[in-house]
């Protein structure tokens, strides 16, 4: 959110607030629903473990390969009341009937639970919403096909298998689900309803004088199908932490318990897609996007739990002795969610390592989308550049200042009264050739597009929308009208694949007049954002396609806005270019459609620190492809928080600068020489690296791994990176510490046993396994490269990444006490999807008894398709090697050259020194070798 505006219908006073918008601040906590005030999360919250009347398993069987059955409630189950949770209210017949489940087992150490109500004994027409388009549409070819059941001894229960070392229990009474390893031992992994929490709200006829309406401030929520919530416990056995379910924003990297012995006063983690005014840095309440899925790590074993359902989510997580404080649980993590609507459709994820777990994810909900490389480099933004001349000035100065950069952002104020897809033609009168005079330093553009369309009869796309009848409806069936950026709006309904469509024809070069092939997307404000909508987002008793209710579908409305405009990009290139579409609000699934950043920030030291574990918790719930607003977005940042956030920030896996229009001008060249080297220093860094990072963007959109991974990602047998929230890793070759303090002296940096480590400011090695202190150079954050690798740069600076194309590459080889090391590279066009039919080149470097190899691990089976490039390798520094070496003979050809000192960087004045061969003159698309004497 970026107004504190909102239930203004007066144009006149919304525009007397904006102008004075900076100086009221601070999240409005009243705003926003605590748990007390939302009946569903208030009720379950209240309930004692096994204090509900339990379900119990029966008519179990195969069916299709899948086990099903029923599950039916104790006939005690007595309907509680949304005011009293705990009254003794009549026994509601409708409650008991039973549900149905069905447990579903995939390749690869995936169960998945699905319990809906039984159509055939429904009560009302109503069925459950199911979310549709979010699983990979060939998850079921990979589902397996059940043999046999098995029941064991002692107990009633059935057992079936689920991967090689798991299987599934299903305990019959009191219904459980336990996944565990096989063996005498049979150890938990994860469990369903251990602690007898699974309740369902089933549908029913409404009853004579009740109210169903629920009232937040002056919002009335008609509440037609009345309570539907869901909630269980799930517990993570052999867990230390948990982590993921973004998005939320925590100086902590685990999540921290938000119930039990030991915790204050807390709200669960909310899943809630909310435009919330500066959001505090520290704070379990929802914020712009939603992913429930959670991870647990620990010394035993590391975990996942997925619940695919996008209505209101709130999650407990529950302090060791929540349930018995005489007992305190050790080695497990147990939470408990809640929902107000919706299925349970829930996928278990065994691991047993953490990249286990995220493959599995991944092949569940998908890996993230190749992004053009361009879309990994520099982007300036800010709320706004003004008009073409503001345009121009910015991007010249980039050049005179010798600061690549790569896209150029423009906000809201660049259209024609906030109606998207046109352009304010007095600022803005040439918008194609501003385009293309970007484009001819190899820039592009990115143009912001939201969802509010402007009710303006004179605006063709509401026009069409309302005569098509597009628009999503409000309670009474009329087309819903809220407020946001251009006044009275409307949304369009993006539930309903038709209206995708349409929407995507939007963005045809047609259609969208003046964009240009340069010109990429913004959408923002699709949670939704309605400025006077309760909780400033649309009403929940709102009617989508299907008559599905707002409130079934809230947390996935973005996800299926950005879907759209990702196939619009694609459909504009006629399926050859890449889609760029940087989307605020999210779902599980999102990073198939392109990058997030988390949103409105502010210019504060505490910002800054926060950012890194919400990128990595976004990274480790898929959404690898994001980044935080590089200096802030509110507020004016000091200029050293400015430095430390691009040395940050440049990092960071989208790496993007942006300000709200009421911060004073911040571009890198505004501060003085000195912070201006600092600045373009940091931007040298993401740009020699470039090459690195679209390599880990490659491995991301094949495994689903992250680019930016918490330390324990890689190092999961150390526990003292289990909960580093400060310092990540950049693939597996590259630590990074972030300085996140005012005036630092000095740093502690943990590096993690089991490697040693190289500093890349001067060169020293560090064994792992110590927490270092160094002083806090302003020139740098420290980085380290681990010994073992090899990373591929490119250290020559242009303009922008497209102008490096042709440019010899670096490698820098970090030796392990084997003198051994290894590394990737991946290159293809950066631009089409010619990958995708084998069009690129993927080179595996080995460095082992003295020779360093190239060789091709591009697979035969890749495609017709070849990519070449004529790009060399320039130079090869190696770090660890001991001196003695001194020449170097490159094969083919034999050609003999001297190992010389050379620096670690091509930059000004760069001091450390390392055994350097130059110009091997070796292409990077064939094999070689070269051996060292
Ligand atoms: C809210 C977004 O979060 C912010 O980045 C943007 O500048 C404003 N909306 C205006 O479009």
């Amino acid at each position: 959110m970026t107004s504190p505006v909102r239930r203004s219908a007066a144009p006149v006073l919304l525009v007397l607030l904006l102008v004075f918008s900076s100086s009221v601040s601070a999240w409005k906590k009243e705003e926003f629903r605590s748990c007390k005030q939302t009946p569903f999360c208030k009720r379950a919250r209240t309930r004692a473990p096994h204090s509900l009347p339990p379900f119990s398993v029966s008519d179990v069987s195969l069916s299709d390969g899948s086990v099903s059955g029923r599950l039916v409630p104790s006939p005690s189950i007595r309907q509680v009341t949304d005011e009293d949770p705990s009254a003794d209210a009549a026994v509601d017949d409708t409650a008991q009937r039973p549900l149905l489940f069905r447990l579903s087992v995939y390749h690869g150490g995936i169960l998945r639970l699905e319990i809906d109500e039984d159509p055939s004994s429904a009560p009302t027409p109503k069925r459950r919403f199911r979310l549709p388009d979010v699983l990979l549409p060939d998850l079921e070819d990979r589902r397996l096909w059940l043999p046999r059941l098995s029941s064991p001894s002692g107990v009633a229960a059935t057992s079936f298998y689920l991967a090689d070392g798991f299987e599934g229990i299903l305990r019959h009474d009191p219904f459980e689900i336990v996944v565990r390893r096989t063996g005498s031992e049979g150890e938990p992994v994860l469990s369903f309803n251990s602690h007898g929490l699974f309740d369902y709200e089933q549908l029913r006829a409404k009853k004579e004088g009740e109210d169903w309406e629920e009232n937040f401030r002056s919002h009335t929520d008609s509440r037609p199908h009345g309570p539907q919530s869901i909630s269980f416990d799930v517990s993570f056995h052999g867990a230390n932490f948990v982590y993921g379910i973004p998005e939320h924003a925590s100086p902590s990297l685990s999540l921290r318990p938000t119930r039990g012995s030991g915790v204050d006063e807390s709200e669960p983690y909310r899943l809630f897609n909310l435009d919330v005014f500066e959001y505090l840095h520290d704070s379990p309440f929802g914020i712009y996007g939603s992913i429930p899925f959670m991870l647990s790590h620990g010394t035993r074993s590391t975990s996942g739990f997925f619940w695919l359902n996008a209505a209101e989510m709130q999650i407990d997580v529950l302090a060791p002795g929540w349930d018995d404080s005489a007992a305190p649980n050790a080695g497990r993590v147990d939470t408990f969610w809640m929902s107000e609507a919706g299925v349970v459709d829930a996928f278990f994820f065994v691991g047993p390592g953490p990249k286990d777990v995220l493959k599995q994810y991944a092949s569940v909900t998908g890996t993230p989308a190749m992004p053009q490389e361009f879309a990994v480099a520099y982007h300036q933004c800010r709320w706004n550049y003004r008009d073409e001349e503001d345009v121009a000035a910015v991007d010249a100065a980039f050049d005179e200042h010798d600061i690549p950069y790569d896209v150029l952002w423009l906000d809201i104020e660049h259209t024609d009264g906030k109606r998207y897809f046109t352009w304010d033609r007095t600022l803005f009168p040439h918008p194609e050739e501003m385009q293309k005079k970007l484009a001819a330093k190899g820039r592009h553009m990115v143009t912001i597009v939201d969802p509010h369309i402007k009710r303006d009869d004179s605006f063709h796309v509401h026009k069409e929308a309302t005569e098509k009848g597009y628009y999503v409806k409000d309670a009474s069936g009329k087309d819903f009208d809220g407020w946001c950026w251009p006044g009275s709006s409307s949304y369009s309904d993006m539930l309903n694949p038709e209206i995708r469509e349409w929407w995507a024809d939007k963005f045809s070069y047609k259609n969208y007049v003046g964009s240009t092939a340069s010109l990429y997307i913004w959408n923002d404000m699709n949670e939704p954002s309605v400025f006077n909508g309760p909780e400033v987002t649309m009403p929940r008793d709102a009617i989508h396609h299907g008559e599905v209710e707002h409130r079934e579908l809230h947390n996935a409305y973005g996800y299926y806005f950005h879907m759209a405009t990702a196939n619009g990009l694609v459909k504009r290139g006629n399926g050859k270019d890449r889609p760029f579409v940087l989307s605020r609000a999210f779902f599980a699934g999102s990073q198939r459609y392109g990058a997030i950043w988390t949103g409105d920030n502010s210019a504060d030291w505490d910002h800054l620190r926060v950012s890194v574990p919400m990128i990595l918790n976004l990274g480790l719930t898929g959404m690898s492809f994001s980044g935080a607003d590089v200096g802030g977005f509110f507020g004016n940042p000091e200029v050293d928080l400015l430095v430390r956030w691009y040395q940050l920030g440049a990092y960071y896996p989208f790496f993007r600068a942006h300000a709200h229009h009421d911060t004073k001008r911040r571009e890198p060249w505004l501060f003085g020489e000195e912070n201006t080297a600092l600045m373009r220093e940091a931007i040298h860094i993401r740009y020699s690296l470039l090459p690195y990072y679209y390599t880990l963007f490659r491995e991301a959109a094949t495994s689903g791994i992250p680019i930016m991974r918490p330390l324990w990602l890689e190092f999961p047998a150390d526990k003292e990176t289990y909960d580093n929230s400060e310092a990540f890793m950049v693939g597996s070759s590259l630590l990074v510490q972030g300085v996140y303090e005012k005036n630092q002296k000095s740093v502690s940096v943990y590096l993690p046993s089991g490697a040693s480590w190289f500093n890349l400011r001067n060169g020293v090695k560090y064994d792992g396994g110590v927490l270092l202190k160094l002083d806090a150079s302003e020139d740098s954050i420290p980085s380290f490269q681990r010994a073992g690798t090899i990373i591929p740069r490119k250290d020559r600076f242009r303009r922008s990444s497209t102008q490096m194309v042709n440019d010899p590459y670096t490698l820098v080889i970090a030796l392990n006490g084997s003198l051994a090391a290894e590394g990737e590279l991946y290159i293809d066009d950066g631009k089409s999807y010619d990958f995708e039919k084998g069009a690129y080149i993927h080179r595996r470097f080995i460095f082992a008894n003295n020779k360093l190899t190239s060789i091709d691990i591009r697979p035969s089976t890749a495609g017709e398709k070849k990519f070449s490039s004529d790009c060399t390798i320039e130079r090869i520094i190696l770090l660890g090697l001991p001196s003695g070496a001194k020449k170097a003979v490159v094969a083919p050809g034999n050609h003999e050259m001297n190992i010389e000192l050379g620096p670690l960087t091509l930059r000004k004045g760069s001091k450390p020194i390392a055994l350097t061969i130059r110009k091997p003159n070796i292409r990077v698309a064939d094999d070689w070798s070269v051996r060292i004497f």
